[in-house]
Parts: structure tokens; sequence; C-alpha cells
């Protein structure tokens, strides 16, 4: 095998696969129709088999759920809904001993506003946690203190009415923003990750990386294009230039910080760095000093379009930035499935998991969404049937993110045996072919094709091998080698070849029609192949 000097950021998670786990639609135990801590200790052993090597659970803790869980009133706690902090340790302990990982999700960005510290805050002008939030004047006319907006849709801050200020969330209400000039909410924030740490988990999943520290002058963020009332929030949020709420220079000090805290405990910081335009560059500076985060999320392959040059651009603009560090996924609980973006039916299907090829041999972290190694598409919800604040709060028509978080059908049971009682949303019209019970022993499935990406992808690949093009840009087919292994993928809408390096080539994984010659790859449409050097 190459042996490439590895950079600061390595860890056990070099040659990992990484698992989201949208908690609420996993796996529920106690038929409250929510998915909960012991129902993912159900499912350890089947995550084992899939292949997978480290998991991230979704936020657990105390939570009214104004956002399902990503507004956190106790970080050292586990919601009832969800189970225990017994729960939690069992989970870690019988996942240790399955060897897998465990990281958590930290939300440090914002608390619920029924969190004591926010409780607290909003009793007075002087009371002790009014500095742990962002509370300002009104501006000099009246109104709010500047143009922010949230994420979710209007202003960035809320009035209130007993002390005449505002407060900032660049999310709901219900979450507000947490102060990180204030020292003391570092260290609040230091021993919540001790906390954790002690409890053995393998590392933290960080929400809204980019968000945390904020230009404490407030200025108005510049807009680059004109807002429209038919606008959705995203499109609306979009419109500024986010100069001084997101991405400001602290927050690298920040994640030096926690790294000395994690360093220790051989522990992982993963980004959820969610940027404007998604500029690698950007991105690439929350890794690349090799002394902040270990990895960062890169969402620009979860949006780009079914088009050679446009996947091109994304990879290369993104590993040129940051060669090793970045992580990726198909789809998420915040986005479309990646069947549905790619044109729905069992073309969509084919295309997730020719591209999920590609993806998963690219150097850094890849991540499956749960349900996404059952090739599942989005569900449609009727208007009633909505439950994210995005699309239940907002006039302008937005689907939201409802349609990627249904539970996950398991087997012909009620509810696929997901749940015994009613899901808390719909399952939104899955077949037993869906299920992974009929995956499981079908000849061929989606299911059973991912299993075994992620087998060839342990038997052959060098985790630490560079990654060279053997493609260019204006070649239908996208792909690379990594040492002695070549991973390609057919993006155009005819069939296309591959020349292929000197050596002898074997093929040891393919989705769709692949053909091997002499010195070259043959590909149907929608397809890609992993080769293997048997010999120069
Ligand atoms: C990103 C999370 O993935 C999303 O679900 C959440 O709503 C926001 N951050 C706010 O915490």
């Amino acid at each position: 095998m190459d042996s490439a000097v590895r950079n600061n950021n390595s860890g056990w998670w070099d040659g990992s696969v990484g698992y989201e786990i949208y908690i609420r639609s996993f796996a529920d135990s106690n038929g409250d129709g929510v998915g909960d801590l012991p129902g993912i200790i159900e499912k350890l052993d089947y995550l084992s088999w899939l292949g997978v090597d480290l998991v991230w659970v979704t936020p657990f803790y105390p939570s009214p759920m104004a956002d399902f869980g990503y507004d956190v009133s106790d970080y050292c706690g586990v919601d009832p809904l969800f189970g225990t902090l017994e729960d939690f340790d069992e989970l870690i302990e019988e996942a240790h001993r399955r060897e897998l990982r465990v990281i958590i999700d930290l939300v440090p960005n914002h608390s619920s506003s029924e969190h004591p510290w926010f409780l607290s805050s909003r009793t007075s002008i002087d009371d002790e946690f009014r500095g742990y939030y962002h509370w300002r004047d009104p501006a000099p006319g009246g109104g709010p203190p500047n143009n922010w907006v949230s994420h979710f849709g209007g202003s960035a801050w809320t009035l209130d009415k007993q002390s005449g200020q505002y407060y900032l969330h660049l999310f709901l209400p219900e979450q507000p923003d947490l102060n990180w000039n204030n020292p003391r909410v570092i260290k609040e924030f230091d021993e919540i990750l001790k906390f954790w740490l002690a409890r053995d988990v393998d590392g933290f999943r960080i929400d809204v990386a980019q968000g945390l520290v904020k230009n404490m002058l407030m200025p108005d963020n510049p807009l680059r294009f004109p807002i429209r009332d038919d606008m959705s929030p995203r499109q609306v949020f979009a419109a500024f230039d986010h100069r001084y709420d997101l991405d400001q220079g602290g927050n690298l000090e920040i994640f030096r910080r926690w790294r000395t805290l994690v360093e220790p405990h051989n522990s992982l910081l993963l980004g959820e760095v969610y940027l404007r335009d998604n500029d690698p560059n950007r991105v690439s500076r929350y890794v690349s000093s090799g002394d902040a985060l270990h990895r960062a999320f890169y969402f620009a392959p979860m949006h780009v379009p079914w088009d050679p040059q446009s996947m091109w651009d994304t990879f290369r603009d993104a590993l040129n930035a940051a060669p090793e560090d970045l992580s990726w996924a198909l789809s998420s609980h915040d986005d479309p499935r990646a069947p549905s973006r790619f044109g729905g039916g069992q073309e969509g299907k084919q295309r997730s998991l020719a591209y999920s090829t590609l993806l998963f041999f690219l150097p850094g972290l890849p991540f499956i969404y749960q349900g996404d190694e059952l090739g599942l598409p989005n569900i449609e919800l009727d208007q009633e049937d909505l439950a994210d604040p995005v699309a239940t709060r907002n006039a302008v028509e937005t689907d939201g993110r409802d349609g990627a978080r249904s539970p996950i059908p398991w087997r012909n049971d009620p509810e696929f045996g997901f749940t015994t009682g009613t899901p808390w949303i719909p399952m939104g019209g899955r077949s037993y072919e869906d299920t992974a019970e009929y995956q499981q022993e079908a000849e061929s499935s989606w299911l059973m094709s991912y299993k075994q990406l992620l087998e060839t992808r342990k038997d052959h690949l060098d985790p630490t091998a560079p990654l060279q093009w053997v493609t260019a840009r204006d070649s239908d087919v996208i792909g690379f080698r990594r040492g002695g292994t070549i991973s390609a993928l057919n993006v155009g809408v005819d069939d296309s070849d591959l020349p292929l390096p000197e050596g002898e080539w074997e093929l040891v994984f393919q989705v769709g029609e692949v053909a091997i010659g002499t010195g070259v790859l043959a590909f149907g449409v929608n397809s890609a192949a992993v080769l293997v050097l048997a010999s120069q």
C-alpha cells in the first residue's frame, strides 16, 4: 500500500464510514411513535453488519422540541422521549463492544428559550445571565437592531416586551443565539464537552459551526440581491452577504480550544460548516491549520445537479481547497434524499448508488444518512402532516425538511416495524421492498449493494493514498485513482469510455452496465465502477 504522510487531522476516523441517525425516525422501542436510544441499541447489529464504523446521533437532550431537539434546554441530560442517561451509557458500551464509534451532536450556536440560562437572562437587564445571549436595544427609529434574518424566516430578532430589548436568534425565536464573546459561555461549554467525554463519546458533530461568534458591533449585512415577497426563507437568507453574523475568525479559536479538550480522548471534532455558495476555501479554513476541526462537512455535493461539469467543478474545487479533511454525504435530515434529487424512481436510486461509489472513495470521511442504504426517496406529505417549523411557520410555500425525515421501514409489520404505535410523522407510502428485512434477503438490492460497496472500500482503499484525477473536465466520466484503486462514474446522457492507466486492472464493484476491455472501461448511463490494480 502507498504510505503517504498523515496530516495533523488523522485519527481512528481515517478509513471510516459514518452513518447519520436521525433519532426521532430511526427505531422506536416503546411504542410512543418517536425513535429513541434503546431503539438504536436494538439496531447496532444491523449497523455492524452493514459495515459502517461510526454513528452520529442527532440531539437527544432535554428539549421543548420546537426544532425537534436542536433547541436544547439541558446540555447534560437525555430527554425522556429518547430514554435516560443510563440508556445512553448502554448505547456507548454496546456500540464499543461491536467496534462502532459514537459521536454526538453538540448544539453550541443557540440554546432553547426554555434553557435556565435564557429564562434567567430574560428576567431583567441586570440579570447575571443576560450576557449569555445577544440582547440589544431597538434601532434608533424603533424595530429590530439590524437587518439580520433568521434561517427559518423573518427577522433574526424578537422583541421581549418586558425589557423592551430584542434578542438574537439565527433560527427560531425558541433558539436564542448564545454569546460566544462571553468567557462564561466558553467555560460552560468546556464543562459540557468534558461531561460527554467522560461518558466515553468518540466525538462531536458541531451544529452550525460557522455561526458561533458574531461581530459584536452588529452592523447590517450587505444585501446581494433584492428580496421579493415570494422568496422562501432559504432564498431570503441567501440574498444577504453574511459578513457579520457567520464565519467570523473567532470560531476557529473556539475549535482550537476544544481540540485540546478532545485530543487526550482521541475524539473527533466534525463541524457542520454550512456556508453561502459552499465556498470550499472558506470551509477549508476550519480544518487546514491542523489544530481546529478534524473534519468539516462539505455540502455542495448534496446539491449539485446530475451534470458532469458541475460535479467535476464541485469535487475538484473542494479537494483543491481541503485535500483530505472534508466529510461527504448523499443526503441528510436537512436536505432532500438523493434518489429524489437525482430524478426519482429506479433511475434516481441507481444514480444515488453510482454517485456513492465516487463519494465513498474520496479522501475524507463519508456519511450515509439513515435510509440511503435502502435507496429511499423523499416522501410526499399532506399539508396537515407537515411538522418542520420551516414549513409550518412560513406564509410562502416551502416544503421544509419533513420529506427526508420519515421513519425507517424495517420489516413486514404494521408501520413497517418502526413503532408499535403511531409514527410521529407518516411513513409515507413505503412498500415491503423498501424494508431492510426484504432487502437483506433479496438476491440483489440497494442494501446489499451498499454493503458490498463498503466492503470493497474496506478491502481495497488505502485511506492515506492521495487522489489523482484520471479524467478531465470535459469528460462525461468522472474518475480518480488513489494508490491501487480507481473509482469512476458516468454522469453523461450516453454510454462513455474511460481509458485506463497502465497496468492490469480488475473490476471489483459496479453499478449499472460496466465492461472492462484492454486498457478501457466502457460505461452505460448512470453507471459506476471500482477497479483494483492487479499488477503493474
Ligand atoms: C442544523 C441542523 O442539522 C438542523 O436540523 C437544525 O435545524 C439547525 N442546524 C439549527 O440547529
